[in-house]
């Protein structure tokens, strides 16, 4: 089994069938709302929210949302080493990673076929021009196909929403990362840390990404407690709801969505049901 085949040791059938289908057949990068190749919320700190928004604003944004992400590991032009990147999407993060932040090389892993087809398919040309410096591998957040220690970097955008055992995911930061390594987690979880069954109900009725299983209502308590259990050190969460919820709910009010739901994510986060993190720790 090469590297590209791999899953973890997970059977096809462990993709949840939620995710399954909205990274498969449905192709949530391709709908309005994700047009531009990146599949994230973004980051819309010194975007005019004034005037009508733009798809370029949006992916400017998505772009950000990365920086702010890659900016807790490293300062740009400074990510030396190896970096790993946990649900890739489209991969355009890991060629952003590559080209801002200089490592020497990224891995970006997905769980979905589908989607590392598409990434294949978007970084065609940087794969071509340097071999090497990004790879792009099959594999599940909760089982890395990957060796102790293998990376001085991990990183995750608007991924952790989805994974069904963030135990193992913090399991398995700690042991792909080396010694002094970091890692930096960004999506949306619900404040607190205690499980809170009356918002896990309530989002689910907001908001369909929650009732159909894709999102997980998980406290954010849930992430930062695992972190530390699994051995990681300086486990800091800092919101960045503020540069999140109130962009991305400007930018949704200029499309034509077809369906309300995805506006009550702003309601959500202003009824203290749901918020955006970023997650930073390091190994020891
Ligand atoms: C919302 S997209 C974000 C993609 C990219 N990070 C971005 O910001 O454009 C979430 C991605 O996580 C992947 N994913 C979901 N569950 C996963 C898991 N358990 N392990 C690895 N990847 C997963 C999905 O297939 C999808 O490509």
């Amino acid at each position: 089994m090469t590297a590209d085949d791999a899953t973890g040791a997970r059977p096809e059938g462990a993709i949840p069938s939620a995710v399954r289908t909205v990274y498969g057949p449905d192709d949530l990068g391709s709908v309005p709302v994700f047009r531009g190749g990146f599949i994230n919320f973004g980051y819309w700190d010194g975007i005019s929210l004034d005037g009508p928004l733009t798809v370029e604003d949006r992916v400017r944004s998505e772009r950000q949302l990365y920086r702010r992400v890659l900016d807790a590991l490293a300062p740009a032009g400074e990510g030396r080493g190896r970096a790993l990147e946990v649900g890739c999407g489209l991969g355009l993060g890991c060629a952003l990673a590559l080209e801002e932040y200089a490592y020497d090389s990224v891995t970006g892993m997905d769980i979905h076929p589908d989607q590392l087809a598409r990434a294949r398919r978007a970084n065609a040309a940087l794969l071509g021009a340097a071999p090497g410096r990004l790879r792009l591998v099959r594999g599940a957040a909760e089982r890395m196909p990957f060796e102790d220690g293998e990376f001085d970097r991990v990183y995750s955008v608007e991924a952790a929403q989805h994974f069904r055992d963030v135990d193992a995911f913090a399991r398995e930061c700690a042991r792909v990362l080396r010694p002094g390594g970091r890692a930096a987690v960004a999506s949306f979880f619900v404040p607190g840390d205690e499980t809170r069954p009356d918002a896990a109900r309530e989002l689910a009725l907001r908001l369909d990404s929650f009732a159909s299983g894709l999102d997980v209502a998980r406290p954010l308590g849930a992430l930062t407690g695992a972190l530390a259990a699994a051995g990681l050190a300086d486990v800091r969460a800092v919101s960045l709801g503020p540069s999140v919820w109130p962009g991305l709910d400007r930018y949704l009010e200029g499309l034509d969505l077809g369906v309300t739901w995805p506006r009550r994510f702003l309601r959500s986060y202003l009824d203290g049901l749901l918020d955006y993190y970023l997650v930073t720790a390091s190994a020891p």
